[in-house]
């Protein structure tokens, strides 16, 4: 039997959760590509970053932009999102639910572009520091990492950095050895086999950033308070010290940090 679709309505509107979906069930309903975990977090979070000024690093169709322009009502939220096809459906809802121009989608913007994204948060926000930030975009390590080295140092005191499905390689992985005993002759075994043997290099998986990010924790948490990983959902907390704007991600993690990932310790 199906199950029944799992819903949440946020200010009048229904958003059904459909993490690996492009498209709702039901006509009038909004498909948030957020699972039940993800959504029950930012709904804890609401009262806190009510009225905040956000940033949000990939959009696809729009559901979480329009989820936190109703949860949240930001004072500003710039969303990038690399697609330069702006989506309809997400311009018409902003045409009713947010009349005061409050959200700013930029179509065609790279996460890891380091001229166009300080230039868009310096447009919006000019000196005045960010509340909230949330990055599913690439789920790749390389632009992960510059969109932090960006975006990170522009928080306030307190203010939240969260990255989304930083696990995915990992379930990925699961998921192949599951179908070892379910579909021996599939494709999936396959690629697993070409992983496995050596035949096929993997790219370094992004959940390296987020081992770093615990490091970074450590060694100067005066920049990074408190660090929160639970599932691929992964909260960093923003400490009081000064981070100059830009600063690499190896100034986070010291040297022996460093030395760590370049594999030069005994
Ligand atoms: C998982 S979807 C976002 C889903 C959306 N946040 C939601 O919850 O409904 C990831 C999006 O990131 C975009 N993306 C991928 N690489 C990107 C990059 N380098 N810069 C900006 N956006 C990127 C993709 O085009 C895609 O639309």
């Amino acid at each position: 039997m199906a199950s029944s679709p799992d819903t949440e309505t946020v200010g009048g509107v229904t958003f059904e959760l459909r993490p690996r979906r492009r498209t709702s069930t039901r006509k009038g309903w909004i498909c948030l590509r957020k699972n039940r975990e993800y959504t029950d977090r930012y709904l804890s979070l609401a009262a806190e970053f009510a009225g905040c000024r956000m940033v949000e690093v990939g959009v696809d169709r729009g559901g979480s932009t329009a989820f936190f322009t109703k949860l949240l009502h930001p004072e500003k939220l710039v969303a990038v999102e690399l697609s330069d096809e702006p989506v309809e459906q997400l311009t018409d809802f902003l045409a009713e639910h947010d009349r005061q121009g409050r959200v700013e989608v930029n179509w065609g913007v790279d996460q890891a572009d380091r001229a166009v994204v300080p230039r868009l948060l310096d447009r919006a926000f000019g000196e005045v520091k960010l509340d909230l930030v949330v990055d599913d975009a690439s789920h790749f390590l390389a632009p992960s990492i510059a969109t932090f080295e960006m975006i990170f140092p522009r928080l306030r005191t307190g203010g939240l950095y969260i990255i989304e499905d930083w696990s995915n390689d990992h379930l990925l992985e699961r998921g192949l050895r599951a179908s070892l005993d379910t579909d021996p002759q599939g494709s999936s075994v396959r690629k697993f086999a070409s992983l496995t043997d050596g035949a096929e290099q993997p790219k370094t998986p992004m959940s390296v950033f987020i081992c770093q990010l615990v490091i970074a924790a450590g060694f100067h948490p005066d920049w990074i308070a408190e660090i929160r990983v639970q599932d691929g959902f992964c909260e960093l907390r923003r400490g009081a010290g000064d981070i100059p704007l830009d600063t690499p991600l190896a100034s986070y993690t010291g040297m022996l940090g460093e030395w760590i990932f370049e594999g030069r310790l005994s």
